[in-house]
């Protein structure tokens, strides 16, 4: 058994014994899935200030200090999910021919560079999945000096990054392609280094499906959007996430993602009245119909937030063709939204300590497919998460 596939096995049964702390809809839930299980856990999450939520939302080691006490697994399950930073094969700030930069918003050249430093040499030529205007593919091919190929499905990209490609005099050349066309897996060769910067669901999924099949000598991704696939759930892709209890919904997939980024008071006042307003009309809703699920309502122009709830819930209905009688106490309805957005927040609070280890499980799920087509594997992160939260990397290469 390879080290991934023992670390995948034992987050699997802590995932799956814990399952009732993440796995659930904290909008749809009128009370926390375990008042009656944990009252203890319920009553310390409704002891705690908006500011302590905030403040343990930054601080994912506190966070885990302070819910051991109610769920004893969940620091065996973040020592599982905790991963080495890759080792550095070259620099992160290399000397790069002037220009090369150009046009690529900060963070996204601190990403491509670190993408770099930590991908092995092969001297191959490399295959760009997903480039958009290839910004990876132009430090490698610079740095290399070897051909790179960047497939993108968006033309406007295409004919933008191979403008720029070609004014730098880099040896690139654009393909406009759907990945998922069965055409697309003429452009992977097994005499390539295939690349995938934050490739969605699928999209790095079937690279690595194709990059096996082909006999692909390496493969690097950094996976995101794990939710982004064509499938209602997720479908597994290794023998053991195949015999796994756990089914994923793409709500589920979503977690990952969902990690807080510090927000400015004016970002997290604006979502306070939205989801707030929102959970509102919902308790409204809910009083009117006797219907008890949730019903979601579509995006709002964030103008008519400005005009107070009342305003709020009249459009809303309207969107579900739902009648307002008259007399409605709204500053009720308003005030148990406020209440709901609370408590979901503090459920918020408790799967956000389940996100990065639900993250690996879907990592080592292609790892270890990866491993089992004949693959030396190694998971890791290639920069920190300030840089970017999805920051791990796959890198996969033939054995030989
Ligand atoms: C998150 S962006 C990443 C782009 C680039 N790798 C980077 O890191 O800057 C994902 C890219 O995948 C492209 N894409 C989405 N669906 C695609 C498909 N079916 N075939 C090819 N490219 C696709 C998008 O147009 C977008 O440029």
């Amino acid at each position: 058994m390879s080290a991934y596939s023992d670390k995948f096995c034992q987050l699997d049964v802590l995932l799956t014994q814990e399952r009732a702390f993440w796995q659930f809809m904290p909008f749809a839930c009128h009370e926390y899935p375990w008042q009656h299980s944990h009252p203890a856990l319920s009553g310390w999450l409704d002891s705690l200030t908006d500011q302590d939520v905030a403040n343990l939302l930054q601080d994912t080691a506190a966070l885990i200090d302070e819910l051991a006490v109610f769920l004893p697994a969940l620091p065996e399950v973040h020592q599982l999910a905790d991963i080495p930073a890759l080792p550095l094969v070259s620099e992160v700030s290399p000397h790069l021919p002037r220009g090369l930069d150009v046009g690529i918003p900060g963070r996204k050249w601190q990403q491509v560079l670190a993408f770099n430093a930590v991908l092995p040499s092969h001297q191959l030529p490399w295959l760009e999945w997903c480039a958009g205007k290839g910004y990876l593919g132009r430090v490698l091919a610079a740095y290399h000096h070897t051909q790179v190929t960047s497939l993108e499905w968006q033309q406007s990209l295409t004919l933008a990054g191979q403008s720029a490609a070609d004014q730098l005099g880099l040896p690139m050349t654009f393909v406009q392609a759907d990945a998922f066309a069965p055409e697309s897996a003429s452009v992977i060769r097994p005499d390539q280094h295939a690349v995938a910067l934050h490739a969605c669901g699928d999209l790095h999924v079937s690279l690595l499906e194709r990059v096996a099949a082909k006999r692909t000598v390496a493969v690097s991704v950094s996976p995101c959007c794990y939710h982004l696939i064509r499938h209602d759930t997720y479908q597994p892709l290794s023998a053991p996430a195949k015999t796994s209890e756990l089914r994923l919904s793409k709500h589920d997939l979503r977690m990952p993602l969902q990690e807080t980024v510090t927000a400015g008071q004016r970002v997290k006042q604006q979502r306070f009245v939205e989801v707030s307003y929102r959970l509102g009309f919902d308790a409204l809703q809910k009083y009117l119909t006797g219907n008890d699920a949730y019903l979601s309502v579509p995006n709002v122009q964030k103008a008519l937030l400005k005009n107070g709830f009342a305003d709020f819930c009249r459009w809303a209905a309207a969107q579900k063709g739902l009648q307002l009688p008259q007399g409605i106490d709204y500053a009720h309805w308003q005030q148990q939204g406020e209440a709901c957005f609370r408590k979901v927040e503090r459920m918020e609070l408790v799967r956000q300590a389940f996100r990065r280890p639900l993250e690996m499980w879907l990592v080592f799920d292609r790892a270890l497919f990866m491993e089992n087509a004949g693959y030396q594997v190694s998971v890791g992160t290639f920069c920190d998460k300030p840089v970017t939260p999805r920051n791990i990397m796959i890198h996969a290469q033939l054995e030989k």
